[in-house]
């Protein structure tokens, strides 16, 4: 490609260009008066040159325009490339060997003195960086986000388009239906009183494609989202979004790999296939999560049994009542910790629901601290030792709680711990957690409530329950787990209008309100819809965890802050009078 206003990026120059005239463009970065020479680091999106002036070499006028230039101004700079002057390389940037000697200088613009420091080691508290974005993007490390982004989301597209997946667009304004999050409303202006969602997913949209006969689609598609934000949760977020039909479940997941492999490869990532899979229980037995981080043990034991006729009451009681445990994780290394950051460990606990933490510090001089202890017996110190895999320094933590609260607090206290130690994690982990419940039981709600979607296809030999013993039936469900991320997940899908409706009456939907809400989809089922599976992967999750970040910010041009706020164009914000009349609204 060639340009009018330069010859050469800025990262493009070595030693075999020496004796060329070159035209660069960029902005100023750094500019450091060298006793009558003059040197500026001239940036842009691919790297940084040194150009010097030298008033002797440069001429009179590029010398003294370089005088006046400042920081980030945009400027266009003509001379000849030369040997750098022994002692002033710079082997750590690939342009480090030679400089341009500066002939021809022209400002294109000028620029205030930027709010912080256009530098990848800069503690600019991130409101900052937020509020002017654009300077931000221009930081290096952000600009390589950006590319990175760009270049695994161009590798999943190729990959899926080799694989004759074609890209539709569905639409942004489309029907409110529930799907587990807030929707963002859009009011009507031309049919006062009703209202658009932005999808939360294009889920209903592509089992229609597939009703349609698409058969294999994707879509970089927009979701929108009105909950509570997180570190790798945005309101409005991206994913790579894929449907098959005439396929099962192993058809769908094996494509998947081949595509998430061929994309990351181009990454660099090395994934072996096939994933591992594991199962929903043995994940939450396990590590106490649905998407474990298996690059490092601290695995959770049950150890009730251990404590069937024990002096310590909540232990043995736990063990006699149906449906409760006792729990255990040793945290390697922590049993060295003194009491009193031990004892903070108990508030962690309670933050993810624990009613108390009781715990066992195995000290490297061989004693014991616990406030517990007193009350086992030396045989069952043995068996927990024996179970846990006790050594000196270690601190082994319990829950007792029915099954799956205790495992969430120990899973939850698992990933502070592995924090906490510092426990390293190279290289990234990938496997699906599969067979997923079809539905748990909401407490808040008290009722059953999807645990992928309503949608989800039931294990066939377990349909016959779905009335009776809901909790128990399975679902072809598989998440895609990244680095102890969810960073996709999927199923297959119902294609039969009668137990897409069985499905809908077990989440509290009456007939009425399924009509209301699904009458489109119900429809749809009824035209001969074909057996079809499908997956979404959260793009800003995987590019973050590719970036070796913890913020989907640091990966995504212009996020919003936890409130949803975007601080640069201070959305949201009060619209005119006029706007809210023209769509028939009027505020509290
Ligand atoms: P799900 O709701 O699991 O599935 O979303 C798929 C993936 O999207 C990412 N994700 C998010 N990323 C950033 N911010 C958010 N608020 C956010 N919410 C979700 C996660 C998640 O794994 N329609 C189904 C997919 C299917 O069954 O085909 C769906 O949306 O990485």
């Amino acid at each position: 490609m060639s340009f009018s206003l330069h010859t050469h990026t800025c990262a493009e120059l070595r030693r075999k260009d020496i004796g060329e005239e070159v035209t660069l463009t960029g902005w100023v970065w750094h500019r450091r008066d060298h006793g009558g020479l003059i040197f500026v680091d001239l940036r842009d999106r691919e790297g940084m040159t040194q150009v010097s002036f030298d008033p002797e070499k440069s001429g009179g006028t590029a010398f003294h325009t370089a005088e006046t230039i400042r920081s980030e101004w945009p400027i266009k700079v003509t001379g000849m490339v030369r040997e750098r002057p022994e002692g002033m390389e710079n082997p750590k940037i690939v342009t480090g060997e030679i400089e341009v000697l500066a002939s021809e200088i022209e400002v294109l613009n000028t620029s205030r003195t930027p709010p912080f420091q256009i530098e990848d080691h800069d503690d600019t508290a991130e409101d900052v960086r937020l509020r002017y974005r654009y300077l931000d993007l221009r930081r290096p490390s952000m600009m390589a986000n950006m590319r990175m982004r760009s270049d695994f989301t161009f590798a999943i597209r190729k990959a899926l388009h080799d694989r004759a997946f074609m890209e539709v667009e569905t639409p942004a304004l489309f029907k409110s239906t529930p799907e587990g999050a807030r929707d963002f409303l859009v009011p009507s202006r031309t049919q006062p009183g009703h209202f658009y969602a932005l999808p939360q997913s294009p889920q209903l949209l592509k089992q229609l494609l597939m009703v349609g006969g698409v058969e294999r689609y994707y879509q970089v598609a927009k979701c929108f989202r009105d909950e509570d934000l997180r570190a790798d949760r945005q309101p409005e977020f991206t994913q790579v979004d894929v449907e098959m039909s005439f396929v099962d479940q192993d058809d769908v997941m094996d494509a998947l790999e081949a595509v998430l492999h061929d994309a990351f490869a181009e990454m660099g990532v090395d994934m072996r296939l096939p994933l591992r899979r594991m199962s929903y229980w043995d994940a939450m037995d396990t590590y106490g999560t649905d998407s474990p981080d298996t690059r490092y043990g601290m695995e959770l034991h049950d150890v009730t049994p251990i404590f069937s006729n024990s002096a310590f009451k909540l232990f043995a009681s736990a063990a006699n009542t149906e449906g409760t445990y006792v729990k255990a994780l040793n945290a390697k290394g922590a049993g060295t910790w003194p009491r009193a950051q031990i004892d903070k460990l108990a508030a962690v606990a309670a933050g993810l629901g624990a009613k108390g933490l009781a715990w066992i510090a195995f000290r490297e001089d061989g004693s014991v601290n616990s406030p517990i202890v007193k009350f086992f017996s030396d045989e069952e110190m043995d068996a927990l030792r024996a179970e846990m895999d006790v050594e000196r320094g270690d601190l082994v933590m319990f829950a007792v709680e029915s099954r799956l609260k205790a495992d969430e607090i120990l899973g939850g206290m698992r990933t502070h711990m592995a924090d906490a130690l510092d426990l390293p994690r190279e290289g990234h982990d990938f496997l699906w957690v599969v067979d997923f419940p079809l539905v748990r039981w909401d407490e808040d709600r008290k009722a059953y409530a999807a645990e992928h979607q309503p949608f989800t296809q039931p294990v066939e030999a377990d349909v016959d329950r779905l009335e009776s013993d809901p909790l128990s039936v399975g679902s072809h469900t598989y998440d895609f787990v990244m680095d102890g991320c969810e960073a996709g997940g999927g199923g297959m899908r119902i294609h039969s209008a009668e137990l897409q409706m069985r499905v809908l009456k077990l989440l509290g939907f009456t007939e009425e309100r399924a009509r209301e809400q699904f009458g489109f989809l119900m429809d749809a089922l009824e035209y001969g819809a074909p057996p079809m599976g499908g997956f979404a992967l959260g793009l800003d999750r995987v590019c973050m965890l590719l970036a070796g970040g913890d913020s989907i910010r640091e990966v995504m041009a212009f996020p919003k802050t936890a409130s949803g706020s975007d601080l640069m164009s201070a959305a949201p914000s009060e619209v005119s009078a006029a706007q809210l009349r023209d769509v028939s609204l009027r505020l509290l």
